[in-house]
């Protein structure tokens, strides 16, 4: 289950339908699935898409994304630095980003137009998307671990737009972990 933190008001989010809920307010789509068998983390690509088949289906039919396909990314990835540090300065899309979490974590800050940052901590079992022109950024947690579906309308269209605004650096790419119960929850 996604947490949502605000920082610039000191609120952490966790119970499914205020994350739902607040995340819809910045128009970003959350949801939980749950897949049609039993599949394990490091199952091949095709086996997890097809356990997740209908609900792809049914994002691709909503969005009109083309192609679905399987991303990994841990510590033994090559070129990972050079990959990471594209996407964790403030920057947009011209297609949605779509992404299903098989395994591990990762931590989106999204900064809707006239309202403050907030950070998506993503795990298994969580999906998002991030409608195209949104200002966001991505960073991976602290084991660097992360496996997840993606969804495409055009591939060509998600190369990252850079605000170049620095606002980014203002933001702790911190995950709280599964073991972290903050004070103040709602
Ligand atoms: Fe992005």
């Amino acid at each position: 289950m996604a947490t949502v933190t605000i920082p610039e008001e000191a609120k952490t989010i966790r119970s499914p339908e205020s994350v739902r809920e607040h995340l819809a307010r910045a128009g970003i789509d959350y949801e939980r699935w749950d897949p049609s068998h039993p599949i394990q983390p490091d199952s091949p690509a095709e086996e997890v898409l097809a356990a997740y088949s209908a609900e792809i289906q049914k994002l691709k039919d909503r969005g009109g994304y083309v192609t679905a396909d399987v991303i990994d990314v841990n510590p033994r990835t090559p070129g990972l630095e050079a990959m990471l540090a594209k996407f964790n300065r403030e920057h947009w899309h011209d297609e949605d980003e779509v992404r299903f979490i098989i395994h591990g974590r990762g931590l989106f800050h999204i900064h809707p137009a006239g309202a403050p940052v907030m950070a998506i901590e993503v795990e298994a079992g969580d999906l998002i998307r991030v409608p195209r022109g949104t200002l966001h950024w991505f960073n991976l947690c602290s084991d660097r671990e992360i496996r997840a579906i993606r969804l495409f309308q055009d591939p060509a269209g998600w190369a990252p737009n850079y605000t170049g605004s620095g606002i980014d650096a203002g933001y702790e790419p911190v995950c709280l972990g599964p073991a972290y119960y903050p004070e103040q929850q709602m």
